[in-house]
């Protein structure tokens, strides 16, 4: 009759005073499969990560619902002068309503509109 083999954790040493002690051929194997499972893990988490991280994205509220945000404008139609938003934090977006001033505050950014305005004006 021939008897079952024991299981994998029943055929390692005993437990020491000093703790967990693993054999040589235990470590032969047990070591590339920790680096294996480490750097598998690191890299399975950094893609996900950089799937679902928000961190690089500028635009936090405006239209969120399109794939992109375009304005244009006519250079008739601008007037003598108009000032539009680059931080994507003003509330009047495309233009500035000054929001940038408490962003810059807040994040040590250094940001500010872009004012576009006729020579003569
Ligand atoms: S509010 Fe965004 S640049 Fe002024």
């Amino acid at each position: 009759m021939a008897t079952p083999s024991l299981p994998v954790i029943a055929q390692m040493p005993a437990v020491s005073n000093s703790g967990f002690r693993l054999s040589k051929e235990h470590l032969v194997v047990a070591v590339p499969v920790a680096v294996v499972a480490a750097v598998g893990g690191f890299l399975v988490s950094h893609y996900l990560s950089g799937r679902s991280c928000k961190k690089g994205q500028v635009n936090l509220t405006v239209s969120k619902d399109s794939p992109k945000v375009v304005h244009s404008f006519d250079m008739e139609d601008i007037g003598t002068k108009a000032v539009y938003c680059r931080c994507w934090k003003s509330k009047k977006f495309p233009f500035c309503d000054g929001a940038h001033t408490k962003h810059n505050e807040e994040t040590g950014d250094n940001v500010g509109p872009l004012i576009i305005k006729r020579r003569d004006a």
